[in-house]
């Protein structure tokens, strides 16, 4: 009786010094990682929650490209291989740990185990139901919600929805052309139902698909979401347009401002399936003119280093959330604390197709943020690579005397913004041979 009485005592004193022990350590542990996180002088991610793997990766590889009738039928085989991905020290330093949403959401998705992340041909392509979080949910985490603005809600209840279905695809867009090899640019238009005749005169302009220089193949998309219910059914004139050029994109969501960035998420992922040895991506809106022999050029002049970690424009740096309600880039205190990274604007930028599938894993693992190119700024950032300015991009636009000035032009890579006939005027007097500069 009274042994048993000591061995109860002992085992009990046992377990209760191994859980003190165990909790003594987690803490320590604790404090170790998180001391990791705020000393600045540490250069390289040595915290190992910080890297992100993704698991199987099966898209178009090398080997599908080489027989590319094979890849058609069914879902492109591949050799599963891990795709690591590490989240820059400097992008996790200027996120305040704070108790605004997004600064919450981001942090927990790191600490997250990684998310697996399937590559293989049907989850690319096939999108998935995706129920919106409700308002009652979304108000316990954010008490001033009401005061939001409406479409901000709507905006907060799809955040986590990311795979729309593709509803128009252009499953040969990047299709070897003879011996010429793969696409070295694609130019990827944000556009929207409604402006058919923006996108005309980009296909007759500056955005006109062939092979440049002899060697060089242009591809151009338009990546569009759907009209809302309150707007005029266009969905014949869209299914037309979509057959006769061949160039657009549609997906399964509203077409909307707050909806860019998921545009941005489903293009990284249709090209990487679609695309995925695109040389260079020059993405923008439809209401720029781009000069695209200039663009070219300014690509080809690259050295390798420089080319396979491009991310340029006009740079937009030192910038920070608009607290004015009425203001389109509203961001609310309680939604995210922070400044915003130097990000190249939306307008239009290139970067490297090498980027790809890391902005596309890294993409699930930033919260979606209502302003676009800020969320692009920030999944560069989160890969370590830096905007980079280039005095060519003028999205905000050239001295007034200037705007009809073909020379001016030609120095350019891209200004903001052309109606459809200045585009056209500007591009016919470019290349007009008359044209002495
Ligand atoms: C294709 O594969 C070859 C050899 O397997 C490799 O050297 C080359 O870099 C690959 N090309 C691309 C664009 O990945
Ligand atoms: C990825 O998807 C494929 C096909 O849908 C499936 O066979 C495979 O098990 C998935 N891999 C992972 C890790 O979920
Ligand atoms: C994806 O779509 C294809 C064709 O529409 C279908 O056969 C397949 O079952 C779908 N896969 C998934 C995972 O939904
Ligand atoms: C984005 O698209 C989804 C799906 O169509 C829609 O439910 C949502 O309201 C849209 N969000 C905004 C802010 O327009």
């Amino acid at each position: 009786m009274m042994t048993m009485r000591r061995t109860k005592t002992l085992i009990i004193m046992v377990l209760t010094s191994s859980f003190c022990l165990v909790i003594l350590y987690s803490m320590l542990n604790l404090q170790v990682t998180h001391n990791r996180r705020e000393v600045a002088e540490i250069p390289a991610v040595t915290t190992k929650n910080l890297v992100l793997a993704t698991s199987t990766i099966g898209i178009k590889d090398n080997k599908s490209t080489e027989h590319p009738t094979e890849s058609k039928s069914g879902p492109p085989s591949s050799t599963a291989a891990v795709q690591q991905v590490t989240v820059s020290e400097s992008f996790i330093k200027d996120i305040p740990k704070s108790s605004a949403f997004w600064n919450r959401k981001m942090y927990s998705l790191f600490g997250q185990q990684p998310i697996p992340i399937n590559l293989t041909g049907n989850e690319l392509v096939n999108g998935s139901q995706c129920h919106p979080e409700s308002i009652e949910s979304l108000q316990m985490n954010i008490q001033d919600l009401r005061s939001y603005p409406e479409l901000y809600q709507d905006f907060l209840q799809g955040m986590d929805c990311h795979s729309p279905q593709i509803l128009i695809d252009q499953p040969n867009k990047c299709a070897p052309v003879g011996s010429k090899g793969q696409v070295f640019l694609l130019f990827a238009v944000k556009s929207t139902p409604r402006h058919f005749e923006r996108r005309q005169v980009i296909r007759d302009t500056w955005g006109r698909e062939g092979v440049y220089q002899g060697e060089l193949i242009v591809r151009t998309v338009f990546l569009l979401g759907r009209t809302s219910v309150d707007d005029p059914n266009l969905d014949k004139l869209i299914t037309f347009e979509a057959k006769e050029y061949g160039d657009l994109l549609v997906w399964d969501f509203q077409d909307s401002f707050y909806n860019l960035t998921l545009k941005e998420h489903v293009f990284f992922k249709w090209t990487l399936y679609q695309c995925p040895q695109v040389s260079f991506i020059f993405k923008g809106d439809d209401d720029v003119f781009a000069n695209t022999p200039a663009i070219l050029s300014h690509l080809q002049s690259l050295e390798p280093d420089r080319a396979s970690k491009l991310y340029a424009g006009q740079i937009i740096s030192d910038a920070s959330p608009l607290r004015d309600i009425k203001s389109k880039y509203y961001v609310p205190q309680s939604f995210y604390e922070g400044p915003y990274p130097t990000y190249a604007a939306g307008g239009g930028f290139l970067f490297s197709g090498s980027l790809l599938k890391p902005l596309y894993i890294i993409s699930h693992y930033i919260p979606f943020f209502p302003i676009d190119d800020v969320y692009t700024g920030m999944c560069f950032k989160a890969l370590g690579i830096s905007a980079e300015k280039h005095e060519g991009f003028q999205t905000f636009d050239i001295r007034e005397q200037d705007r009809e000035n073909a020379c001016v032009h030609k120095h350019l890579l891209l200004v903001h913004q052309r109606n459809p006939r200045q585009s056209k005027r500007l591009w016919r007097n470019m290349h007009s041979p008359l044209l002495t500069c």
